[in-house]
C-alpha cells in the first residue's frame, strides 16, 4: 500500500475469451475454419485489474460472474486481487468469441451475461468501501456505468473512464466527473468529433477542462495530457502474436506506476508492457510482470 493507503477499484467485467486463430476475419456470409481454439480469462475489467496488480498495485476488482465463472475468481485470486466485491448471479458469466488473424489483429464479439447484473445495491455497498483519494477503474463492458460514476464522484473518488468498447450511451454519461479518460483514436473520435491528436486533445481540454488525457494511437504510439503538459511516447517495436489485451496492459501499468515514477518514465513502462503483451498469446495471460517489463527494457 502506498503511503496516502490510496486504494484501486476496478468495477468491471469478467469474461471467459474463446480466441480462434483463422487466416482473416470472417466476412458477412462466409463460413470459414479455425486452426486452433484457446480459452483464456479476460474481459477488459479482469485483464486491467490483473495488470495494475502485475505493476504492483493492490487492487480490488467489483463486477459479476454467473455460477460459471469460478476460473475468472481464481484468476483474480492467483495475482493478489480482492475479489470479495464480486457478486455471484443466477446467469451465465460474459464471454468473447476472439478471431486472431495471421497478423495477430482480432475481432471481439461480447455477450455481458453477468456483467450486466449490476445493481444500485451493490454499487452503494462497493463504493461504502472506498474514499476520497481512492481510485476507480472503469470500463463500458459493464451496466449503469453512469450511476456508478456519478455516486464515486459524490465521494470525491478520482474517475479513471476507458470508454471501451464505445456505445453512444457513453456520450450521456456525466463524463465532467471524469479524472482520466484514457483512450484510443476511434473513441477520442467518438468523443471529441476529431481524428487529429492535436485537435483531439484541444477539443477535450474544451469539454472537460479539469480531465488528463491518456490517448494511445496504435503504431504511432500514445500521448498524455495533464497538468497543461503534453508527453508523447513511441511504440517498441516487437514482433506481435496477439494484441489482445494490449490497451489494457498499457493502462494498468500507466496508473500503477505514474504516481510513483511520474508520467514520462512511465509511458516508457506503459509501452514497453504493452509491447510484451502483443508478442504473446491470449488476454490475461499475455499481461507480463513488472520484473519482466524492466528485463525488456534493459535488454533494448
Ligand atoms: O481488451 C480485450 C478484452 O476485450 C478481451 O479479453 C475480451 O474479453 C474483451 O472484453
Amino acid at each position: 500500500m502506498n503511503e496516502k493507503n490510496t486504494k484501486f477499484l476496478n468495477f468491471g467485467s469478467l469474461n471467459q475469451d474463446m480466441v480462434y486463430s483463422v487466416d482473416h476475419t470472417v466476412r458477412p456470409g462466409e463460413t470459414t475454419a479455425s486452426s486452433k481454439l484457446e480459452f483464456f480469462c479476460g474481459g477488459k475489467g479482469l485483464n486491467q485489474s490483473i495488470a495494475l496488480a502485475r505493476a504492483g498495485a493492490k487492487v480490488f476488482h467489483a463486477g459479476c460472474v454467473g455460477s460459471d465463472g469460478e476460473r475468472l475468481l481464481e484468476k483474480l485470486k492467483e495475482n493478489d486481487i480482492d475479489t470479495s466485491l464480486i457478486k455471484k448471479c443466477d446467469m451465465p458469466s460474459g464471454h468473447a468469441i476472439i478471431q486472431v488473424d495471421k497478423n495477430g489483429q482480432n475481432s471481439i464479439l461480447l455477450f455481458g451475461g453477468a456483467n450486466k447484473q449490476i445493481d444500485e445495491e451493490q454499487i452503494a455497498r462497493v463504493l461504502s468501501d472506498f474514499k476520497a483519494s481512492d481510485k476507480l477503474f472503469l470500463q463500458n463492458e459493464i451496466n449503469d456505468v453512469d450511476k456508478i460514476i456519478a455516486a464515486a464522484s459524490e465521494k470525491s473518488i478520482e474517475i479513471i473512464l476507458n470508454p471501451s468498447p464505445f456505445g453512444d450511451e457513453i456520450l450521456s454519461y456525466p463524463l465532467d466527473k471524469i479524472t482520466w479518460f484514457v483512450v484510443n483514436e476511434t473513441e477520442a473520435n467518438e468523443l471529441t468529433g476529431e481524428s487529429d491528436p492535436d485537435k483531439i486533445l484541444s477539443v477535450f481540454s474544451e469539454k472537460y477542462p479539469s480531465a488528463k488525457i491518456l490517448l494511445t494511437l496504435g503504431s504511432e504510439g500514445s500521448i498524455c495530457k495533464a497538468n497543461g503538459k503534453v508527453y508523447h511516447q513511441k511504440i517498441f517495436n516487437v514482433p506481435v502474436a496477439d494484441t489482445t489485451a494490449a490497451g489494457d496492459t498499457f493502462l494498468g501499468f500507466f496508473f500503477a506506476l505514474v504516481d510513483t515514477h511520474g508520467i514520462e518514465s512511465t509511458l516508457k513502462y506503459a509501452s514497453a508492457a504493452s509491447a510484451v503483451a502483443v508478442s504473446r498469446n491470449g488476454a490475461s495471460s499475455s499481461i507480463p510482470k513488472l520484473y519482466e517489463v524492466e528485463d525488456f527494457l534493459k535488454n533494448i
